[in-house]
């Protein structure tokens, strides 16, 4: 098989020497029989994984011990570009001698890694890092199959770009925990997008269910609109007195008496003069202002936050 065929020329300098020797000559290559199993005393597990966007396909043999779940040979075949083959081709061999409760840890990064030649270099250009994401997908179809249970039970956490299996949490987290408001910023943080890219908007190498535009958008809309809402639309300082207790009786409602009721309490907006707001408590929180300024400093807290620097929480006295 001439490398030409395989990938592109240029951009052969960025594949390892394991993976340009194993598409070339993998190690693994073949296939077992039922015939070859029952001489072996082994259960063969023969499954076929296919990749609707690359339309490349995998078939994995596995041969088990019965009573111990040890994979004691396996063998693939390939119908795909050389990075599949080289992939599959470790793949199948990182599964030879584990059990299968162990194989079913291998991810598509085990793959990557153990194809390099320098442990800090990838293997591979990282818009093929998607083709060692079918051989992942192969083994978790061989063991669900041995198990005779639904591919689903090995599927964990939400992944959103599978060439790193970086989690959609993890995406999330990082765009609330850092503010990051692009997906370049996104990419940067997290890794996830900077392989083959599919994950970052529709239209790439192969469709996802959900791409880092639309959790960037998921998560960004809600703080657009809070911006552009009416609050902000004009300063808390240059309101009227009634468009004031409009808006503060909007951030009671929603962030300060659901609290406050959870231990039977309440509060009152009595008078507002300048930025001064003047408030009884109700219920079990009439005695709050003898008791403390913790709830108070929590409503002033709160209508700063969401309003105002300037607000001055007071407790009313007529
Ligand atoms: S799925 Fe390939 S970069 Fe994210």
């Amino acid at each position: 098989m001439g490398k030409e065929s395989l990938i592109g020329k240029g951009l052969w300098d960025s594949y390892s020497e394991k993976v340009r020797k194993r598409m070339n000559n993998p190690t693994h290559f073949g296939s077992f029989t039922e015939k070859d199993a029952s001489l072996r005393n082994l259960k063969l597990v023969d499954v076929l994984h296919g990749s609707e966007a690359c339309g490349d396909a995998v078939e994995l043999f596995l041969l088990v011990e019965e009573n111990t779940g040890k994979i004691t040979d396996a063998k693939f075949k390939s119908y795909g570009c050389g990075t599949a083959i080289a992939a599959a081709d470790i793949m199948t061999e990182l599964c030879i001698g584990k059990t299968v409760d162990e194989a079913i840890k291998i991810t598509n990064l085990d793959v990557e890694a153990a194809l390099r030649d320098n442990p800090d270099v990838p293997a591979v250009p990282g818009q093929k890092m998607h083709c060692s994401v079918m051989a992942y997908d192969v083994i978790k179809k061989a063991v669900a199959s041995y198990k005779g249970v639904d591919i689903k039970t090995y599927e964990e956490a939400e992944i959103v770009c599978h060439c790193g299996r970086i989690t959609r949490k993890t995406i999330e987290d990082a765009i609330r925990a850092k503010g990051l408001t692009t997906v370049e910023q996104i990419m940067e943080e997290t890794g996830a997008g900077s392989y083959c890219g599919s994950c970052i908007k529709p239209g790439g190498h192969e469709p996802k269910n959900v791409y880092l535009t639309d959790i960037l958008e998921e998560i960004l809309k809600p703080v657009k609109s809070e911006k552009s809402g009416p609050a902000a639309e004009k300063k808390f300082e240059s309101m009227t007195v009634p468009q004031k207790l409009k808006a503060l009786e909007k951030v009671l409602d929603e962030a300060v008496r659901p609290s406050l009721a959870a231990d039977s309490g309440g509060v009152e907006i009595m008078d507002i003069d300048g930025d001064t707001v003047f408030i009884q408590y109700l219920g079990a929180c009439a005695g709050c202002a003898s008791s403390g300024r913790g709830t108070l400093d929590f409503i002033q807290a709160t209508l700063r936050d969401r309003l105002s620097a300037s607000i001055i929480v007071s407790p009313y006295r007529d």
